[in-house]
């Protein structure tokens, strides 16, 4: 018989008890279940709700059955329904009448809410923590590129030289974006829901509080509806993870662009890289790729999740045990993807000379060019044109900016001296850009210093 078979004179059709069951994936609650219901029931001791040799009774053999857990001797079964009621049913198989008491002022709505957020609190220290290895990796990778050249791209069309630190720690400002959000999204989950019952509380005089610090809980939940349907803190932990995903996504696509045969600015370590079944020559960046693949499954999670609460009524319904496939698919996609993509990004070889040749080509330096005249007094808009002519006329003779002769220069504008050449050299395109914030040698050293500051910060 069902733990709640009371009220019903037939049994749960076998299909039925398959399709309400959840245990398949919330099995993974279990230690989260125990260490919940030990605090519980150490509470409902000390309040004198149920007896202190009960509390202590359940308390020791919920111990047992986590360590049985964890030594692979229990079997969960399906008709138990779920992680909550399968735990009380070996609980109360193993005591009898005392393991029936543990579920005293306590609904399974109360509990899943609970077991989710202090599966979400440890889930999102450990996405920190592997994020935090990925940072301070890219930043190990900058601190030694200051002064890689190779062009920056707008539209992916060669724009301005920069360097390899500087595009590198760009990446790492979104990462410590990533570490603030999370940890932003752990303080609303940093919340104890138990005692909101199914959703109207409870008529024991039970102790919140003693709970949540028992726990490690920062704060209860203050109202026992909202205690039992809220889902915000799952919502913002599928959205963190959608961003850390599109920002692996992104630095990707850029790494599989540039291990092309036509950047060549990287090359994939072997060990991160796969061949092709019939090109014998092939060496592709497929973690590059299943990483952009996979963060599209993320997305879904965030999606299915949005869509799965936008209709339910307060305050529990059964829709929402929808909520753990979709999460902990998202999380074990987040957990897999970033050391992945960390290994990837610390064993691939980096093509100085190809960057350095590559900030060359493409005029990134008409912007410096038409500095120069500014520099020399005239208007910005009118030292665009001149460029932009230089530009058209130096395209039609197959030259570069820095191989036209002093005569040309002169020819489009009489500003121009021979200290154009210096003014232009792509080392002074980026030496000169050395404002806050700017690619520079120095600044990025700055940025450098900064950002490790912030990942320490994030450590505490
Ligand atoms: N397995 C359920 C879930 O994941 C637990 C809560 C069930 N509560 C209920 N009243 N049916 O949401």
């Amino acid at each position: 018989m069902k733990m709640w078979g009371g009220r019903f004179q037939k049994s749960t059709d076998a299909a039925v008890d398959d399709f309400n069951s959840s245990i398949r994936f919330d099995k993974r609650l279990y230690r989260q279940d125990i260490m919940g219901s030990i605090a519980h029931a150490k509470m409902l001791g000390k309040q004198n709700i149920i007896s202190q040799n009960d509390a202590e009774l359940i308390c020791k053999t919920l111990l047992e059955i986590l360590s049985d857990i964890e030594n692979g001797e229990v079997n969960f079964l399906v008709d138990a329904e779920d992680i909550h009621m399968n735990i009380e049913k070996i609980l109360t198989d193993r005591i009898g009448e005392t393991g029936k008491r543990l579920h005293t002022g306590r609904s399974r709505n109360d509990q899943v809410a609970l077991d989710l957020r202090m599966y979400m609190k440890d889930a999102i220290d450990e996405m920190s923590k592997e994020i935090s290895r990925l940072t301070s990796s890219l930043i190990g990778i900058a601190e030694e590129n200051t002064e890689t050249v190779m062009p920056g791209y707008t539209h992916l069309q060669k724009a301005q030289p920069i360097t390899f630190a500087h595009h590198i720690m760009a990446y790492v400002q979104m990462f410590l974006r990533d570490l603030d959000r999370l940890s932003d999204c752990k303080k609303r989950t940093d919340v104890m829901p138990l005692g909101s019952g199914a959703l109207a509380g409870t008529t024991y005089p039970l102790d919140r509080f003693s709970v949540a610090a028992e726990l490690g809980f920062s704060a209860v939940t203050e109202n026992s509806l909202d205690g039992v349907s809220d889902r915000d803190f799952a919502l913002e932990a599928a959205f963190c993870m959608s961003v850390i995903m599109m920002h692996m996504s992104r630095f990707s696509e850029e790494l599989i662009l540039w291990s092309s045969n036509e950047f060549s600015f990287v090359e994939m370590d072997d060990a991160y890289s796969t061949g092709s079944s019939i090109m014998p020559q092939k060496k592709n960046p497929d973690v590059a790729e299943l990483i952009r693949g996979k963060t599209g499954r993320v997305y879904g999670s965030l999606m299915g999740l949005l869509t799965m609460m936008k209709g339910i009524p307060l305050a529990y319904n059964k829709d929402m045990q929808e909520d753990k496939e979709q999460l902990f698919d998202a999380l074990d996609t987040v957990l897999l993807c970033v050391p992945v993509f960390r290994k990837m990004i610390e064993t691939m070889k980096i093509n100085k000379n190809v960057m350095r040749r590559g900030a060359n080509g493409g005029y990134t330096n008409a912007t410096d060019a038409a500095d120069y005249l500014v520099k020399r007094g005239m208007a910005f808009r009118d030292a665009h044109e001149v460029i932009g002519k230089l530009v058209f006329y130096s395209i039609s003779q197959g030259k570069a900016l820095d191989e036209l002769s002093m005569e040309e220069f002169k020819e489009f504008s009489g500003v121009f001296d021979s200290d154009i050449y210096d003014a232009i050299s792509v080392e002074t395109c980026v030496s000169q850009r050395n404002i806050y914030g700017a690619p520079a040698k120095d600044a990025v050293e700055t940025a450098i210093k900064n950002a490790k500051k912030s990942l320490e910060a994030f450590k505490k």
